[in-house]
């Protein structure tokens, strides 16, 4: 049977996830896969997991097996809410929804904002999974230009100018695929621009407090509340399997999110956000995360000191303070596909960058490098392997 014809028409517009197809080919034995965009397996707490198990089971009993809120498990939401207060993003409890994942708030903005046809300012590059959240909305993507200092103020401005923009999408910080950190300075006139506009940001921060130098920079949503829809996960600092995501955002907003959310998923499961409200009050967090630091910083110093070692240097590349991946861009002409294809052949993967543009034909010459899935030998071998294809000019 064949029911390709009972497919609603927007169906069609979500396409699969090329990036998909490239983890299978990556995941082959021998090949040192610099192409994931995952937690190494090795920084999940496994002890603590263990232990806040018994704790939940002990503490919460049958509650945490129960349907609960839509907005989220309340000791979470308190938890919650003292977290973000860390970070000068000053929400109640009930200011809070957790989400299946960040990827869940996406989603629900998706559902509650785009109609088709609708404008949708993104980065270029931008996150794919937003992409793929929103496409089945069928919304048309305005590009937003970055450079080494993240998004550009007056690229923002000449977009809300033309009007009609529903929302702005980004990752400021550590920006999946790109590595890169929007400047304060910026973060101050995106703050501006935005609420001259009275637009509608989403800022996706799932990467900051994977820092491994410098200082922390405050997030534009605590520059602009008023306009910020605010999510992160605990995917990067506890468990992605767990599915926790949260989101602070504009009262309205916040009140048909919840709404889409209960078509969604009713609620995120109960139990994982039990645990996460034990990792983050019981203080887990802060004694974890520094041991996923220490993790991924010599990772990171690893690629980043094998490409000044071996990429020619007609390639330029993000040196990020942190976050999960460094962005090369080759020269004009380059075919980034071509690298990776022959880069395969030889045991070595990454992913081309143009999959990470919501426009076709932009950014053929990108790659992006992760740094978080194996260890510092394997990454100077497949930073050496990547860089021989490119220096034989076989692309
Ligand atoms: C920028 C960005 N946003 C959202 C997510 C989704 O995270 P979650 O596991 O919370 O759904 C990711 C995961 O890689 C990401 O890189």
């Amino acid at each position: 049977m064949d029911f390709e014809n009972l497919l609603a028409q927007r169906t069609r517009k979500m396409g699969a996830s090329a990036i998909r197809e490239i983890l299978k080919v990556v995941s082959l034995p021998g090949v040192i896969s610099l192409a994931g965009g995952i937690p190494a397996p090795e920084s999940f707490p496994m002890e603590i997991i263990s232990e806040l198990t018994a704790r939940v089971i002990d503490k919460y009993a049958s509650t945490a097996f129960q349907y609960d809120l839509t907005e989220g498990f309340t000791p979470l939401r308190k938890a919650l809410a003292e977290h973000l207060q860390k970070k000068g993003i000053h929400a109640t409890p009930d200011d809070v929804i957790v989400t299946t994942g960040s990827q869940g708030l996406l989603e629900a903005i998706g559902k509650i904002l785009i109609s088709r046809g609708d404008r949708v300012a993104v980065e270029a590059p931008t996150y794919l999974g937003a992409i793929q959240a929103f496409n089945s909305y069928e919304p048309d993507y305005i590009r937003l230009d970055m450079d080494d200092d993240g998004l550009i103020p007056d690229s923002l401005e000449e977009v809300l100018q033309t009007g009609g923009v529903k929302f702005v999408y980004i990752v400021p910080t550590f920006q999946n695929p790109s590595g890169r950190t929007t400047t304060l300075e910026r973060r101050e006139k995106i703050a501006e621009i935005i609420r001259k506009y009275n637009a509608l940001l989403v800022e996706d921060d799932p990467y900051s407090d994977l820092r491994y130098r410098g200082k922390p920079l405050q997030a534009i949503q605590t520059l602009i509340p008023e306009n910020v829809v605010y999510t992160s996960t605990f995917s990067k600092i506890f468990a992605p399997g767990l599915r926790i995501g949260f989101c602070v955002a504009p009262a309205l907003i916040k009140k048909w999110l919840v709404l889409a959310k209960q078509g969604i998923d009713l609620h995120t499961s109960t139990f994982n956000q039990a645990l996460a409200a034990e990792y983050l009050s019981g203080g887990y967090l802060e004694r974890h995360l520094p041991k996923i630091l220490s993790l991924y910083k010599p990772r990171q110093e690893a690629m980043l000191e094998a490409m000044d070692k071996y990429f020619p240097s007609s390639f330029k590349w993000s040196k990020p303070e942190g976050g999960m991946f460094i962005w090369a861009e080759g020269p004009r002409g380059l075919d980034m596909e071509c690298v990776y294809v022959k880069s395969v052949e030889r045991k070595a993967a990454f992913v081309p960058g143009k999959f990470f543009f919501a426009h076709s034909g932009d950014g053929l010459e990108t790659m992006r490098l992760n740094y978080t899935m194996t260890n510092e030998e394997n990454i100077d071998r497949a930073i050496e392997i990547i860089s021989g294809v490119i220096k034989e000019d076989l692309c």
